[in-house]
């Protein structure tokens, strides 16, 4: 039998399910093995954190499982749909209604105002135009920028930036965050802040969270740790966990 996928204590409604999930990029003499068989779940509410050296295949499995990319083999099921099986439409819809996404660059962009840019998921999928205007002010007030509507992401802090992008993950109402170092261009008091905001979410409105990261900060609050390397997930142990955030054992 195969080995056990890595999953929560808690049995509950699966909302990501990978089983032997492989993925090169190139081809001949320049083809590199990105990931080589990973399995897990992750259970509805779960706040998971993925860890691993950079190269180590985070952001391959994170943009797999948000359906912006696909595997060379394996299954990869997202809230009860097979990614790889679903239409393009299909997956496309997925994204928009049930799936937010944060980066560490942000992502914004200068020539919109901070509200357009929290409302530009809903360009492709909503007519009334106050509808979402009203839900992108929600939003903001949400990430506590209600006053920031008409500024320029150009204005902001980079913690203000990345919760105008949180507030723009979350406009959809979104069952599942899939979060790609969201602090990694923030100092260290903003990026507390960012991540009590998620823990936040996770706690009060159930919103399930996988979140890559380097930075034990954010692991030591998530309530799972996934650790990667050379695209395989390895033992979460403290000298693992040490090693896949780059330092010696802690
Ligand atoms: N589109 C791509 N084409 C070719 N190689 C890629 C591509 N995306 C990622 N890779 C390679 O895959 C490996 C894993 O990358 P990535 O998933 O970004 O790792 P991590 O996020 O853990 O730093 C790296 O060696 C990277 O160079
Ligand atoms: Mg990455």
């Amino acid at each position: 039998m195969a080995q056990a996928p890595s999953r929560g204590s808690t049995a509950g409604d699966v909302v990501i399910r990978l089983r032997d999930v492989t993925k090169s990029y190139g081809t001949g003499a320049g083809r590199t093995q990105v990931l080589r068989g990973v399995s897990f779940d992750v259970d509805a509410g779960e706040f998971v954190a993925l860890v691993g050296q950079s190269g180590s295949g985070k952001s391959t499995l994170l943009n797999m499982i948000g359906g912006l990319d696909q595997p060379d083999a394996g299954e990869v099921e997202v809230l009860g749909i097979d990614t790889l099986k679903a239409s393009d439409a299909r997956r496309a819809k997925m994204r928009n209604e049930s799936i937010g996404f944060v980066f560490q660059s942000f992502n914004l962009l200068d020539h919109l105002s901070v509200l357009e840019n929290v409302i530009l998921p809903a360009a492709f999928t909503t007519k009334t135009t106050t509808h979402a205007t009203q839900r992108g002010q929600e939003a903001l007030r949400r990430v506590g920028l209600s006053d920031f509507a008409k500024r320029r992401p150009g204005e902001l802090s980079g913690g203000q930036k990345q919760r105008v992008a949180i507030a723009r993950a979350l406009y959809g109402s979104p069952k599942l965050l899939l979060c790609d170092e969201p602090t990694g261009n923030l100092d260290s008091e903003t990026g507390k802040e960012v991540i009590d905001f998620f823990r936040e979410l996770n706690a009060k409105d159930g919103v399930t969270l996988l979140i890559v990261t380097h930075e034990r900060r954010v692991s030591s609050v998530a309530k799972r740790v996934i650790a990667m390397r050379d695209g395989m997930l390895v033992e979460t142990s403290d000298e693992a966990l040490a090693a896949a955030h780059g330092g010696g054992p802690a």
